[in-house]
């Protein structure tokens, strides 16, 4: 199957993104206590067990995987753009220690699935679905995870933030755009190092100590602790990857769409308390407070469109 250049930029950006969730047990364990259970897919407990499922765009994380493993199912279908992708996965999977037997490995598009209709008691699609090429993408994409799971079968997707929330309509359009123009932001943020940033930062700060009370080596040294890998890759994702739709798309494209495609029992799912170790982790109460508070709303928007439906 032939792949498009955007197609195959985004799978080499993850290609090495998902390398670090291997190096950094804290950006594994955060996605992994989601993903691992029943309740973030409005599903009850046990439900996962014997179940056929497929993870469409799994990338080479291994968290979705562990979990589906972990939760029980007896079958797991991994897909993906071309296959480069499929060794370092699996290498994390044995790393786990997990039977490979159980997991089978596609090379894939998730607008033209290589599987028989009505197939999978559950088809996932996590972070994919916005970084497609167009809208009819989505669409196409939709339809299948709706022609591969059986009727009566469970479809879980996230569509990214939609297009409300300050941080996500235009900061982040503002940086993607600085990213695109500006070579110099852009090679820094291509080759962002951890060490080297703190290195940076420390010097940076510094010429605050003696002149600025407040600021010390002390508090210089802890602020600097919330600098980790996981904020590397958050903002190479947010920046370098070539397509993002999701600050064009709301819950009402959302739900239009899987009604179109004959979706039943449509409900968004949860917000839910990520443990997240960078300075990220004093957004978190933020992005779960959306409902109650008017300022995390206007920062943030309504919250994740993530939805989960029958066929
Ligand atoms: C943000 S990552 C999400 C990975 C994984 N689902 C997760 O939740 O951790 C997006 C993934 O979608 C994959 N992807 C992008 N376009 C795709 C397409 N047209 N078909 C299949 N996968 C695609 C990328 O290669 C990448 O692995």
């Amino acid at each position: 199957m032939k792949f498009t250049k955007s197609e195959e930029e985004t799978r080499e950006l993850y290609l090495n993104h998902h390398k670090n969730y291997a190096n950094n047990p804290d950006i594994f364990l955060k996605h992994y206590k989601y993903s691992s259970s029943c309740e973030n897919y409005l599903l009850p407990e046990g439900w996962f067990k014997g179940k056929k499922v497929v993870d469409i765009g799994c990338g080479n994380n291994g968290v979705l995987q562990k979990a589906f493993y972990d939760m029980g199912c007896s079958s797991i279908s991994c897909l993906d753009i071309g296959d480069k992708w499929i060794n370092f996965l699996k290498e994390v999977l044995n790393s786990h220690k997990l039977n490979l037997n159980v997991f089978s490995f596609h090379a894939g598009n998730a607008i033209e699935l290589p599987f028989e209709t009505d197939t999978f008691d559950f088809a996932a699609c996590f972070g994919v679905l916005m970084v497609l090429e167009s809208f009819e993408h989505i669409e196409l994409a939709i339809k299948e995870m709706m022609r591969v799971v059986v009727p009566g079968g469970i479809c879980n997707a996230d569509f990214g933030y939609g297009n409300t929330g300050v941080l996500n309509s235009f900061i982040n359009p503002a940086l993607r755009e600085a990213y695109s123009e500006d070579n110099e932001f852009a090679d820094y943020i291509d080759n962002l190092d951890l060490e080297e940033v703190k290195k940076e930062f420390f010097s940076i700060l510094s010429t605050g100590i003696n002149k600025d009370k407040l600021i010390t080596e002390d508090l210089i040294n802890k602020l600097l602790e919330l600098i980790t890998l996981d904020t590397i890759n958050y903002f190479q994702d947010e920046l370098r990857v070539p397509i993002k739709l999701d600050n064009k798309l709301n819950e009402k494209y959302v739900i239009d769409l899987l009604k179109k495609y004959g979706a039943k029992n449509i409900k968004r799912c949860p917000e839910f308390y990520y443990e997240r170790k960078d300075f990220r982790r004093f957004l978190t109460p933020f992005h779960v407070t959306r409902n109650k508070s008017k300022y995390s709303k206007l920062m943030f928007g309504p919250g994740n469109l993530k939805f989960t439906w029958t066929k």
